[in-house]
């Protein structure tokens, strides 16, 4: 699918629908030598910081994409249409450590245009970023004490900030 380059200024996602129904594809890594892994998330935000457009992610550290997240310093979130939706499923519970997940997936990575991080040729809006910041979520500082039942094994989120480099969409 040919995506057309969008003025982030011009970008008015459904946010709370993209992150929390459709969900994102994160990938991270460098298309060029093949080293790469993706993994569903919809847990984020994005918004203005240090005058500067961004897209935060949250990613377990168990998750391999959590190594190449850190090593890297380019992400990709993308958003794909419903049909791709099992594909999605698919990268969401099953690890790059085990095989090949994203060819299990029938999606295809692709060259950015602004980063060294694949995106895909399904997806129908990609998001290139270039990391900005990461923080540890800090359990101290939990203020509603029930968000402890999302970490039942204390593998609190790393948070990480990417500055929006590109936006294409359909
Ligand atoms: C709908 C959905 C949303 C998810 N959101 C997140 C998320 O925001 N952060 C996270 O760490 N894991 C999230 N996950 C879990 C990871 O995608 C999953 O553990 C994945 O298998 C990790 O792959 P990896 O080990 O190859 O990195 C989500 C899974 C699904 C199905």
């Amino acid at each position: 699918m040919n995506l057309q380059p969008v003025d982030v200024k011009d970008f008015s996602p459904r946010i709370f629908h993209l992150f929390d129904d459709q969900w994102l594809l994160l990938a991270c890594g460098d298309f060029t030598t093949r080293h790469f892994n993706a993994m569903t998330v919809s847990w984020g935000s994005m918004g203005t910081i240090w005058n500067r457009p961004f897209v935060q992610v949250l990613v377990r550290p168990t998750r391999y994409t959590f190594e190449f997240m850190n090593r890297y310093d380019t992400f990709t979130v993308s958003a794909f249409a419903e049909p791709h939706r099992n594909a999605l499923s698919l990268l969401g519970s099953t690890s790059g450590r085990d095989g090949d997940k994203i060819a299990a997936s029938g999606l295809t990575p692709v060259a950015s245009r602004k980063v060294a991080s694949p995106g895909f040729a399904e997806a129908e809006l990609i998001l290139e970023c270039r990391k900005l910041f990461w923080q540890d979520i800090d359990p101290a500082h939990l203020v509603d004490p029930s968000i402890e039942d999302h970490y039942p094994e204390k593998d609190y989120h790393r948070m990480f900030l990417g500055e929006v480099v590109g936006v294409f969409a359909r």
